[in-house]
């Protein structure tokens, strides 16, 4: 059985993911933005071992995420679901000077992925939207720029699946993939959301735990357990490392070669 770490698992899918881990036997630490969730979390998933806790909008506490979970001993899987939507109407700064959506989307998954002990599968959950995110980095601070939620959104989620394929051709020893989930009726994702909601969470879950030679390759990106085509962009080790270098520059973490 595994041990799996899921950010964001105070709600939507990542609650959803850790309750069906539960159910399959595997040990479950949960995470929550601060103490009231984290005891909302732990009550709404009986059999979590923990919850950690940290605001992933902050630089700082993200880190000390990265350090509570190191703690805890080794984890077979790290499953980076927490997210915030496409509905920000506008540039919400962080205590960093960042937009929040960027610290959020972005940064908390490349900070805890270059802080954390390397699990044996690390799994980044994207977004169909991806493939509407801007290809050229630039401005990822949105100061130059009119803020638009949708497109700082689509970008966050191209740069999930460019960290989590910068990861796997990186890091070998480790089993790192990228999915969307569907458009799913989660908080973020609204009541009138089309997809299959009980669809959702089952495709990080597999990639974390399945012994299926299906589940266990690495840099790529899956939709209902199936393998899709991501932005042929993302294939592209200069504009990984571009975005490693970026997330670099505004965190001051790197990420071990
Ligand atoms: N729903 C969809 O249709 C859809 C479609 C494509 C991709 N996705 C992706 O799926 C993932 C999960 O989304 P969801 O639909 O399950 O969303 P959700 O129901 O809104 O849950 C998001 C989770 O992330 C946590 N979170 C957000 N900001 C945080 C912060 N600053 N610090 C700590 N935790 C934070 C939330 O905590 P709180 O509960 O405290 O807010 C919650 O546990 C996201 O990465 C999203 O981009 C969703």
């Amino acid at each position: 059985m595994a041990r799996v770490f899921i950010t964001g698992s105070s709600d939507g899918m990542g609650r959803m993911a850790a309750r069906l881990l539960i159910e399959q036997g595997h040990g479950v630490v949960l995470h929550a933005r601060n103490q009231q969730r984290a005891e909302q979390a732990m009550a709404a998933v009986p059999g979590a071992e923990t919850a950690v806790i940290g605001d992933l909008a902050s630089i700082a506490q993200t880190r000390n995420v990265a350090d509570q979970v190191n703690r805890l001993g080794t984890f077979d899987a790290v499953i980076h679901n927490a997210g915030v939507g496409y509905r920000e109407p506008r540039r919400l700064t962080t205590e960093d000077g960042l937009p929040h959506l960027l610290a959020v989307n972005t940064l908390a998954p490349y900070i805890l992925t270059a802080l954390m002990r390397r699990p044996k599968r690390l799994v980044y959950v994207s977004s169909a939207l991806h493939k509407s995110g801007d290809t050229s980095l630039k401005d990822l601070k949105w100061e130059q720029r009119a803020w638009q939620g949708s497109q700082a959104y689509s970008d966050s989620k191209l740069h999930d699946v460019l960290l989590g394929f910068a990861v796997a051709r990186r890091w070998p020893d480790v089993l790192a993939n990228a999915l969307e989930p569907g458009w799913v009726a989660t908080k973020m994702g609204g009541p009138g959301a089309p997809d299959d909601l009980d669809a959702a969470h089952r495709t990080q879950v597999w990639l974390a735990t399945s012994e299926e030679p299906a589940a266990k390759v690495t840099g790529e990106y899956f939709y209902h357990m199936r393998l899709r085509q991501p932005s042929p962009a993302t294939r592209n080790p200069e504009l990984q490392e571009r975005l490693l270098e970026a997330c670099k520059d505004l965190c001051g973490v790197e990420l071990p070669g």
